[in-house]
């Protein structure tokens, strides 16, 4: 039986169940020659899904509407008819949501369960890693000695940027969501200090508080009112990565928001975006970086695992909701 979940409805607001699309098939797959047949392992659940979902203009296609939908997948191949691959071996790439499916292999990198936990190639060792390290270093710039704050700072992102950002010698504060997340932060990935925007009465006079020096760098994952309360404290010549807005994806009309400019002009402050394929031609030199530093102790991660494929739409809507710590995946 191979199970698919395709893209039913265009979300209007938060997704629901009711926009996914459930298939069940009695078929056996064949692969041809040249190709090989996977069965998924961990599925990765990213908030830019959300985007690909709507049909509005962005930097990569929207998914089609009664189509899988696919994502960061690992998953084992259990067929070959490719020499560039053995049965038994591990690959990661961008796949279907499909318990199994078959593959040209191209796109596909291999992944090696024995130098690190198969999951940790969709967080750590992946696209999440990489976002964090090079939107940090190509646009942030970290000295030592600067403060910088990071929003969502207990998701898979923010995790590894204030990790890196103490590996390089900056005072590190994290914004997050619950009181059990402001402890992770501070007792398991090191930040100096941490603040609940959900119970937080003034977030700007929180954030002076905990920056006395003021923001060098914001790292921002997040958008929304929380991201104004950061420009209120940024520093001369301060650098604003906007790497996510989760607080607006599911918006339905445009966010008020507080105007920029006046900040940056008075500041000399620099506000950029990225898409982390921007930075490609840099993902060897960032990866064998993270690497040592996994390898040193001097990065750690936690993840989110949901079990059982049906569970994919449901994990996918929680991180709206704030219900994973570190990277979300879904074992399969
Ligand atoms: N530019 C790129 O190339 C790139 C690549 C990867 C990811 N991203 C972006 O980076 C951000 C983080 O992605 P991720 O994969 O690491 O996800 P994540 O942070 O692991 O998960 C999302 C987290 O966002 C927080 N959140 C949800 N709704 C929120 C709201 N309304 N206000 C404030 N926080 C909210 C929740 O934590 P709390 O409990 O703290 O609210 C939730 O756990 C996203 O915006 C994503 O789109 C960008």
């Amino acid at each position: 039986m191979i199970q698919t979940i395709l893209l039913k409805n265009r979300p209007k607001g938060s997704p629901t169940l009711s926009d996914f699309e459930f298939v069940k098939e009695d078929t056996k797959l064949t692969p041809k020659e040249g190709e090989i047949l996977l069965d998924t392992v961990y599925v990765s659940v990213d908030p830019y899904l959300r985007g690909r979902m709507s049909d509005a203009k962005s930097y990569a296609a929207p998914f089609e509407l009664n189509k899988p939908i696919y994502s960061g997948v690992v998953a084992k191949v259990t067929v070959s008819k490719n020499d560039n691959f053995k049965e038994g071996e591990f690959v990661m790439g961008m796949l279907d949501w499909k318990t199994q499916q078959v593959s040209s292999g191209k796109d596909l990198m291999k992944v090696d369960g024995e130098k690190a936990p198969l999951s940790a190639y969709l967080g750590i060792l992946g696209m999440t890693g990489l976002t964090a390290y090079l939107g940090l270093t190509q646009i942030g710039k970290p000295k030592a000695g600067e403060t910088l704050i990071v929003s969502g700072a207990a998701g898979a992102v923010g995790s590894v940027v204030g990790q890196i950002a103490k590996n390089l010698g900056l005072t590190v504060i994290g914004i997050a969501g619950t009181d059990e997340k402001v402890d992770l932060l501070k007792s398991k990935f090191g930040f100096d200090a941490a603040i609940n925007y959900n119970t937080s009465k003034d977030m700007s006079a929180d954030i002076a508080k905990a920056a006395p020096n003021g923001i060098d760098i914001y790292f921002d994952n997040v958008g929304g009112p929380i991201s104004d309360a950061v420009l209120f404290n940024i520093n001369q010549f301060g650098r604003i990565v906007n790497c996510g807005a989760i607080s607006v994806y599911n918006n339905t009309e445009l966010p008020k928001s507080i105007s920029v400019q006046p900040f940056l002009v008075k500041n000399s402050a620099l506000m950029q975006g990225f898409i982390v394929s921007n930075y490609e031609e840099k993902f060897p030199e960032a990866m064998q970086q993270l690497a040592e530093w996994l390898a040193a102790g001097k990065l750690t991660y936690t993840e989110t695992v949901v079990e059982g494929f049906e569970n994919i739409p449901k994990a996918f809507m929680d991180l709206f909701e704030g219900k994973n710590t570190g990277k979300m995946v879904v074992k399969i």
